[in-house]
């Protein structure tokens, strides 16, 4: 007999392809499916924006509340492609356009605490039954957006279903001001050191991590970082003390999504077996950044955010060493003003050897991973990481930084895993640009053998990157919640 199916409330700030700013959106889009081969039903509860209700037109409300965090609000439900969806209809806090996090002058909304509070306690309504028609056996709250929700459930009326915490970032924490205690509906017994207390603020996320049933980040060697006071970013004696409950989980991406055989953005369609028509993408990709068309270059793609954590200001310190290797590089990114500059005068002063796209296209990353040699992310940190996963898909050997869960999903081409021919890509140490350089030089020689290098390709595109095997272990701390089992 199989196992009645488990409802999950999963709730989040953002879900491709509906909303996307980062990895976070690809989990919470592309986790569910994978659920539901697993006999685990989900809905998602999303922020109301405007791309949101757009998908949701004519969707019926379930819930509705006359005075919710400043204004009225409705919940929506309804499906929106895979995803069945929960929508906090509440124009007063999601009606904007752009970025669900910042304004229009490049700081985050004022009201973001408000604004996320409510998505939290949203959730936690019907975590706790406000819809007579469906009620969650688990709530699984991403980030800090989400993470207030085990308060709610904590401070408010029994019973309450158990609920997990994901950390996809734990550089992104959610603080906020004492004073706003109240109007987060929060009781004055909540701000202490095992609540929502933080440094004398409110912690959203790490009140998440207090009071969570369950914790999950998004790879086994991010989890033990986070347990150090380096990676832990303040939160690691807590995440200490929670250890029995903290899980390392690695992410998949959505094979239907990122699959060369049938990707329709990329220029030519191939597969592992027929890697010939590959080359079709990298001229593409080539024209469409103005590189030179040359065949023999090792051509180093990257698709990142610009931040700090990413590592790319190192790579500004290392392009001397990919021009002496005769590499070019292709880079997709958005952020930091002063990386985009930095970037933007490195292409100018050398043309045809760096091509850049700077801002957000979903097509072209598509082409980036179809279309280069290699993909490089120099991450500081990195959670888990997508676009390396992608990258062994797509046949692009990816150069990481040892760490997190790019240590995790990447096998170095050292001697012992080239002779057992295991290797899918190139490691080295994060953080400093001569490590970094070295590991260029090192992808070049190996990029100079093409049987090595035509192994690597195909080690990676025969790597599982699915979300089979990361959605059963979900499936199994879902489970061991609804029954109440200890988690160890
Ligand atoms: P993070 O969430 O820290 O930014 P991930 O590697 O987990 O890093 O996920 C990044 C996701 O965003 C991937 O799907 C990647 O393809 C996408 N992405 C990042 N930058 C861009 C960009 N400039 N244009 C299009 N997609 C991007
Ligand atoms: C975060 C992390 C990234 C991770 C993603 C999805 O944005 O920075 O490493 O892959 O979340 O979990």
């Amino acid at each position: 007999m199989t196992a009645p199916a488990l409802r999950v409330l999963a709730v989040a700030s953002e879900a491709y392809p509906l909303v996307k700013t980062g990895g976070l959106a690809d989990v919470v889009g592309a986790l569910p499916a994978a659920l539901a081969a697993a006999g685990v039903e989900t809905r998602t509860l999303l922020p109301g924006y405007p791309a949101v209700l757009k998908a949701l037109a004519g969707a019926a409300p379930v819930n509705a509340w006359p005075a919710f965090f400043g204004g009225a609000a409705r919940l929506l439900a309804g499906r929106a492609g895979a995803l069945d969806l929960f929508a906090l209809d509440a124009p007063h806090l999601y009606d904007r356009p752009g970025n669900p996090y910042i304004g229009p002058d490049g700081a985050d909304w004022p009201d973001n605490a408000l604004r996320f509070a409510a998505l939290a306690r949203a959730g936690a309504d019907v975590a706790r039954g406000a819809l007579a028609a469906w009620r969650p056996d688990v709530v699984h709250a991403h980030d800090w957006q989400a993470a207030l929700l085990p308060a709610y459930l904590r401070y408010g009326p029994t019973p309450a279903p158990r609920s997990v915490v994901t950390v996809h970032n734990l550089a992104f924490q959610g603080q906020f001001p004492r004073a706003l205690l109240a109007s987060l509906g929060l009781p004055e017994a909540s701000f202490a050191i095992d609540g929502v207390e933080y440094y004398g603020a409110i912690g959203f996320l790490k009140a998440g991590l207090q009071l969570a049933d369950a914790i999950t980040t998004v790879s086994p060697t991010y989890a033990l970082e986070i347990q150090g006071p380096e990676a832990g970013m303040g939160l690691d004696g807590l995440l200490r003390t929670r250890s029995g409950a903290l899980h390392g989980i690695l992410n998949g991406v959505d094979v239907d999504v990122w699959n060369p055989q049938t990707d329709r953005r990329i220029a030519a369609t191939y597969a592992p077996r027929a890697m010939r028509r590959r080359v079709q993408n990298r001229t593409a990709l080539q024209r469409r950044l103005r590189l030179e068309e040359d065949d023999g270059a090792l051509l180093i793609g990257v698709v990142s955010r610009l931040s700090w954590q990413k590592g790319l200001d190192l790579l500004l310190e290392c392009l001397p060493t990919l021009f002496e290797e005769g590499a070019q590089l292709a880079l997709l990114g958005a952020g930091d003003a002063d990386l985009e500059s930095a970037y933007r005068s490195a292409a100018s002063s050398h043309p045809g050897r760096v091509g850049l796209f700077i801002g957000y296209d979903e097509d072209l990353a598509h082409l980036v991973q179809a279309g280069a040699d290699a993909l490089l992310v120099p991450s500081r940190f990195e959670p888990c990481g997508l676009t390396q996963l992608c990258a062994l898909r797509y046949g692009a050997v990816p150069i990481v930084a040892r760490v997190g869960g790019l240590a995790d999903t990447i096998v170095d081409a050292n001697e012992m895993a080239l002779a057992a021919g295991v290797a899918t890509g190139v490691q080295f140490a994060p953080g400093s640009a001569a490590r970094l350089s070295d590991a260029l030089r090192r992808a070049a020689a190996l990029h100079c053998d093409r049987a090595v290098w035509s192994r690597l390709q195909t080690n990676g595109m025969n790597a599982d990157v699915s979300w089979t095997r990361p959605a059963r272990r979900y499936v199994e701390i879902y489970r061991r919640l609804a029954r109440n089992e200890p988690l160890t």
